[in-house]
Formats: structure tokens, C-alpha cells, sequence
């Protein structure tokens, strides 16, 4: 099967240019053929963008275990919708990911049921260093330095070691310090109202976990990538940190502020915790100025009845994958970046720092995972339109500009003009390992 898109401007690695692009056999078999080159099927990108897949290196699934609150085939859907081709997923399910033998189970689980690529991360425990030093089809190691949904935490410094020693993959954290967290929440007596969850996930607690972690990785010589920076502290620390130490931002850090507890209540509750307006300034200013690398979204999904129930009982997490890309799209209409930069943090980026195999990028021969945007359509998100299954988003009734409208998964059309059109399209991902 060959597909032709025509007319396109191409975003290319070096440069964004009005080429065709030839799909053959799910990948990028020629960039600037002739309009009337040989193809089954034509599709006229006029007035359109084409760029590759987003590739959403931090989300949780829910599948196994959970699957009240999501699955496999709800969340490759809206990964679908929102124009994310590859995810990797975090090992918080039920049963958790930590032994080889619960990789593979989950990929088996995931093999003929994605919209879009998976692949998933093992997660370390105090005891299990030697699953982690055997596993192969994962891009790398997570660590919850500091607990958050699920019961996966590894805070002694010498099981730390041990991983960051006994292990070749790339890690990446959950930052926050568990010490810091506990004797916070002490001194405020737990907590009772949304924005305590602020204050008892502070700034403090997120810079010392991720001191820790860059310490551990700088020392072992190992690549860690520090997931969901949401402090300026974290952001002014890492811009002197080495060519070892990646780091990323979520669109929830950016765009809420402790001033939005008021209107969203626990709908916002994150770990780490949304922070303040000079705290989301400054992440953004980290991506602009790329001490940040990368966008992720850590699609969190629970349920409304879950979240609903009274601080601290209502979980952290919320759902993103199906609006991240379009946000971002609507900072470039706002001219607050270049859609060159958000291809960069989106795409390019995860790819690169998880060694993706031929993904990320507009080249001839990689995988034909692409999205066509409309840099022009405005619509609002709502949750009726949500096709994750918890069925909300907390930007809800917000007016977009930049919206994916065509999504390609091995040169297979699996989402347009507004409808999911294809299933069990998404393949494993393969790893590039030096
Ligand atoms: O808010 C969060 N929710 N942060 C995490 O690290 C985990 C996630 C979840 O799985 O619900």
C-alpha cells in the first residue's frame, strides 16, 4: 500500500518545507516526490502541517488492574485523537511492573489492542535490581523517589545506589522527597483542604529529590532523565547539571497554577504538585531556552467520583494525551513559540532521549508515524469529547487553537476528521542500544 500526502508543509528535521511525502509499507519511503507520483490512495494536505508523531514518554494506562479508570484501547484512542503516536508507560498498574515476567505480560496484553506503539517502563523496587539489570524490551528503569499513586517507592539511599550501579538502562524519577513530604504533611496536620497539597508537596521537596537523583546519576555515570520538573529551583539546579541528566515538563505545570485550586479543586491535583505562576514561568522559560528537553503528559486518568471525594482522599493525576499536543499548538498561535520548538519537545526529543528506533522525526526509511495539524481550527475541549474513558479533562470549556486532524501509525490512517478509524494498529517499540 502506498499513500501520497500532497501539499503539505513538511516539518522536517532542518527544515519545514511544502513537499509530498510517499508512505510505503508503513514507513517513509521518499520525501519531495512529484504531484503525480504512484500511490493507492492521495490524501491533499493543502493548507496543513505535516509533523511526526508525538511520542508521550510519560503516561500511566491503568491496564492491568485498574481499568475502571482506563485501558489499553480507551487511552490509544485519545492518543489517537491527540495526535500521539508512541507512548511509554509507567509501571503503577495492578499487579506493578518490576519483574521481566510482568513486562512481557503487559506487552502481550498490549500486542493486537493499541491504536498507536507502546512500549513500557520496568519500575525498581528495594529488592529487584536484578530484573532490572536483565530487562531488554523496555526503554528504561522508573523510580518513584517519593510515593505517589500506587505502592511503588524506593527512598534508602543504598537501594539507590545498587540501581544506579547494578544497571546499564536509562532511569528516569518521580522527584519528590519523601522525608520533606511526611514532615510537611505532619506540621499541617495532614491536610484538609486542595491547596494544602501544595504546601505539603512543595518546592523543597521536589529540588531535594532531584539533587538525589542527579547526584546518584552524575556519580554512576548513568543517563537519567528527571521526569515532570514543576519548580523554578529544579529548572535554575539543572541548567548545571551534565550532558547525563535530561529533563522534561507536563502541560499541567505550565498551564495551572495554586491560583486555579479555587476553580478546579482536586480536578488539578497533581504529584508533583501544581505550583505557583513564577514556578510554571520558569519551567517554560526552561523549555524555551532547553535546559527542558522534552513534553510529556503523565496521563493520569481517575475517575470523577474519585477525584470528587474530599482532599487528601481524592487521588492526584489527570488526563492529558488527547489535548497536549493541541495546547501546545495553541502557544504557537499565540506566538509564544515556533511549531519547529514543539515538534522538538513533542517529538524529537523523547524519542531521542529513550533511543526510540526510527521514530521522531521526518526522515526517509523511519516509521510512518506522522500527524497532520491545522494550525488554524479553533474548537473548544469539552468532556463529552473526551474518548478517554474517565470522561473529563480539566481543560474543559477551554477554546484551542492548533488541532491535530489527521493521525498516521505506520502510514495507516487511524484518526480523522474527528473519528477514531482504526484498531490494533500500534507495533512494540524498538530500541536503539549502543
Ligand atoms: O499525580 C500523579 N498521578 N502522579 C504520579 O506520579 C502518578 C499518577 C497516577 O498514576 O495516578
Amino acid at each position: 500500500m502506498k499513500t501520497l500526502i500532497r501539499h503539505a508543509q513538511v516539518v522536517l528535521p532542518e527544515s519545514t518545507e511544502r513537499i509530498n511525502v510517499l508512505i510505503e509499507s508503513g514507513r517513509i519511503a521518499a520525501l519531495d516526490v512529484p504531484d503525480g507520483a504512484a500511490a493507492d490512495e492521495v490524501i491533499d494536505a493543502s493548507g496543513l502541517h505535516l509533523i511526526p508523531g508525538v511520542v508521550d514518554d510519560q503516561v500511566h494506562f491503568r491496564e492491568p488492574g485498574l481499568t475502571h479508570k482506563e485501558d489499553l484501547l480507551t487511552a490509544t484512542r485519545a492518543c489517537a485523537r491527540g495526535g500521539v503516536t508512541s507512548f511509554l508507560e509507567m509501571p503503577n498498574t495492578k499487579p506493578t511492573t518490576t519483574s521481566v515476567s510482568a513486562l512481557e505480560s503487559k506487552l502481550a496484553l498490549a500486542a493486537g489492542r493499541c491504536v498507536v506503539n507502546y512500549g513500557f517502563y520496568i519500575g525498581a523496587t528495594p529488592e529487584n535490581v536484578a530484573e532490572l539489570a536483565r530487562a531488554t524490551r523496555t526503554p528504561g528503569i522508573k523510580i518513584f523517589i517519593g510515593s505517589s499513586t500506587g505502592d511503588l517507592l524506593v527512598d534508602e539511599q543504598s537501594a539507590l545506589e545498587r540501581i544506579f550501579a547494578e544497571t546499564t538502562l536509562p532511569i528516569c524519577a518521580h522527584c519528590e522527597d519523601e522525608s520533606t513530604v511526611r514532615a510537611n504533611a505532619a506540621r499541617i496536620g495532614g491536610g484538609s483542604k486542595i491547596s494544602d497539597h501544595s504546601r505539603i508537596r512543595d518546592n523543597a521537596a521536589a529540588l531535594i529529590a532531584t539533587k538525589r537523583a542527579v547526584d546518584l546519576a552524575e556519580r554512576h555515570r548513568h543517563r537519567f532523565h528527571v521526569l515532570h520538573v514543576s519548580t523554578a529551583e529544579e529548572v535554575q539546579f539543572l541548567r548545571g547539571t551534565s550532558d547525563l541528566i535530561t529533563a522534561e515538563a507536563c502541560p499541567h505545570h505550565l498551564f495551572f497554577t495554586v491560583d486555579d485550586y479555587e476553580r478546579l479543586g482536586s480536578l488539578i491535583q497533581m504529584n508533583p504538585s501544581i505550583k505557583s505562576r513564577a514556578d510554571a514561568a520558569a519551567v517554560w522559560q526552561g523549555l524555551l531556552d532547553g535546559t527542558l528537553e522534552v513534553i510529556a503528559t503523565d496521563h493520569a486518568p481517575h475517575t470523577l467520583e474519585e477525584k470528587r471525594q474530599p482532599y487528601p482522599k481524592s487521588p492526584s493525576g489527570l488526563p492529558a494525551v488527547e489535548n497536549s499536543l493541541a495546547l501546545m499548538l495553541n502557544q504557537v498561535s499565540l506566538g509564544l513559540c515556533s511549531l519547529r520548538q514543539v515538534v522538538s519537545w513533542m517529538c524529537e526529543a523523547p524519542a531521542r532521549v529513550w533511543n526510540l528506533h526510527q521514530k521522531g522525526a521526518i526522515r526517509e526509511g523511519w516509521d510512518a508515524d506522522l500527524v497532520l495539524v491545522d494550525l488554524h481550527r479553533t474548537a473548544v475541549v469539552r468532556n463529552a469529547d473526551q474518548l478517554t474513558k474517565c470522561g473529563w479533562t480539566p481543560w474543559d470549556g477551554v477554546s484551542l487553537t492548533g488541532w491535530p486532524v489527521r493521525t498516521f501509525v505506520h502510514g495507516r490512517t487511524v484518526y480523522c476528521d474527528g473519528r477514531v478509524v482504526a484498531e490494533g494498529t500500534g507495533r512494540e517499540i524498538l530500541y536503539d542500544r549502543g
